[in-house]
C-alpha cells in the first residue's frame, strides 16, 4: 500500500538548542516544507525521562517553539505542536511497549549513555523512550522523519515496531480493510555536511545540550560577542586547513569546523576548502565568526521577539494541537480495532 508522504520530526525542550539542534535538524524542517506536509512537535514526554524543573518547563516548551517559527517553520501550512496536548502519543505508546521486545530497547545506546553507570536509578521513562518516539511518528502514519545522525538507532527501532505490528496483527489489519500494512516503515532524513555536530572543545564528542561546559557549543541564544569568542576558543590542531577533504580525515576539530561552515553557508566541505584550503585557523575562524553570527542573529532576536508574548505561542501549540489530534484520533481508533479492543 502507498502512503500518503508526510514529514514528522521532535526536539526536546530541555534548554539550551545548539548549533547542532539547528543544522541537524531545525534548519533541515524548514527546507522541507516545500516539499511535503510536515508535523513538527515539541517532545515535553520524552523531556520529563529526566528530571525537568516544573517552573522551568513551560518556558523552555515555549522556546523550541519559538525556534521553530524563527528558523522559518510556518505554523499555519504545517503543524507546530507540543506532544502533551496530543494523548494519542501517550496511548498509541503503550500498545508499542507491548509490541516493542526488551531485547530491541535493551541494545539503544542513547540509554546507556544517558543512564550511565547508575542504570537501577534511571527512570522507566528513559529505558522506553524509543516506543514512545516511534508511537510520535506512527500516530500520524509519517513516512519521513529528518534528524541527527544521533537519533539513527531509534528510527530504526521505529521501522522494527511498525514492521512487528504490521506482521503480528496481519489478519487483523486486512479484516478490517486496511490492506497489507497499516503503518509505513518511516525513512530517516540524515543528510546534509553536519548530520553530527560535535562539541567545540573536543572534535570526537558530539555537541550537546547538557554538556557542563557552555564554550562546547553555540547556543540559538548566543549574541556575536558569545559566538565570536566560543569560536576563537574552539580547540584545533597546528595545521593549515588542507585543500582537499580528504585531508580533514584523522583531525576532528578541523572537520567538524568546516563541515559547520559548509552547513550555514549551504554549501560542502569540498566547496569550503576551495576557498580556505592551505589557510590559518585565525583566517579561517574569523570567517566562521562573521558566517555564524550573519546567519545566527536574526533567529536570536525573533526568538527573543516570540518569546515576549508567551500567550501567542501558546495559541499556535493549541492550534497545532487541535489539528494534530485529529488525525492521531483517527489513527487510535483504527489501532483499538486493529487490536480488538471495544470501542462504542
Ligand atoms: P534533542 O536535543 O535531543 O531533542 O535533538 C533534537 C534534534 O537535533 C534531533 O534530530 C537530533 O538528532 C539533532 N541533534 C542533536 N544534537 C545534534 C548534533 N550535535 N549534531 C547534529 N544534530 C543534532
Ligand atoms: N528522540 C529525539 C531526540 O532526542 C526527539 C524525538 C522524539 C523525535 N520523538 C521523535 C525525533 C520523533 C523524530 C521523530 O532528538
Amino acid at each position: 500500500m502507498a502512503f500518503k508522504q508526510l514529514v514528522f520530526s521532535g526536539v526536546q525542550p530541555t534548554g539550551n538548542l545548539h548549533l547542532g539542534n539547528y543544522l541537524g535538524a531545525i534548519k533541515r524542517f524548514v527546507e522541507l516544507q516545500d516539499r511535503y506536509d510536515c508535523i513538527y512537535c515539541v517532545v515535553d514526554l520524552h523531556a520529563i525521562t529526566v528530571w525537568q524543573e516544573p517552573t522551568e518547563l513551560p518556558k523552555t516548551i515555549r522556546e523550541v517553539a519559538a525556534a521553530f517559527i524563527a528558523c522559518g517553520i510556518d505554523p499555519k501550512r504545517h503543524i507546530v505542536f507540543n506532544q502533551s496536548q496530543v494523548a494519542e502519543h501517550a496511548e498509541l505508546a503503550w500498545v508499542f511497549n507491548c509490541v516493542a521486545r526488551l531485547g530491541w530497547l535493551n541494545r539503544m545506546t542513547q540509554f546507556k549513555e544517558k543512564a550511565g553507570k547508575d542504570r537501577e536509578n534511571a527512570s522507566v521513562g528513559l529505558y522506553a523512550y524509543p516506543t514512545l518516539m516511534a508511537a510520535d511518528i506512527l500516530v500520524y502514519r509519517a513516512t519521513h522523519v529528518p534528524v541527527g545522525e544521533d537519533q539513527k538507532q531509534h528510527l530504526e527501532l521505529s521501522r522494527d515496531v511498525a514492521q512487528k505490528f504490521n506482521n503480528d496483527f496481519g489478519d487483523s489489519i486486512r479484516m478490517h480493510g486496511f490492506g497489507d500494512a497499516f503503518f509505513p516503515l518511516p525513512e530517516p532524513l540524515i543528510t546534509g555536511e553536519a548530520t553530527r555536530v560535535m562539541s567545540l572543545r573536543d572534535g570526537t564528542k558530539k555537541m550537546s545540550k547538557s554538556d557542563a561546559s557552555d564554550q562546547s557549543r553555540i547556543n540559538l541564544t548566543d549574541d556575536a560577542d558569545a559566538i565570536a569568542q566560543k569560536v576563537k576558543r574552539a580547540k584545533t590542531d597546528p595545521e593549515p586547513l588542507p585543500s582537499e577533504e580528504k585531508g580533514l580525515a584523522a583531525r576532528p576539530e578541523a572537520d567538524n569546523l568546516v563541515g559547520i561552515f559548509a552547513a550555514l553557508a549551504g554549501t560542502t566541505r569540498a566547496g569550503v576548502l576551495k576557498d580556505f584550503g592551505n589557510a590559518q585557523f585565525s583566517t579561517f575562524k574569523a570567517a566562521l565568526t562573521e558566517l555564524a553570527v550573519e546567519k545566527l542573529s536574526p533567529i536570536a532576536a525573533e526568538m527573543r521577539r516570540l518569546q515576549a508574548d508567551p500567550a501567542a505561542i501558546d495559541a499556535i501549540l493549541a492550534d497545532g494541537s487541535a489539528r494534530a489530534r485529529t488525525i492521531a484520533g483517527e489513527t487510535m481508533k483504527a489501532v483499538k480495532d486493529i487490536v480488538g479492543f471495544v470501542r462504542a
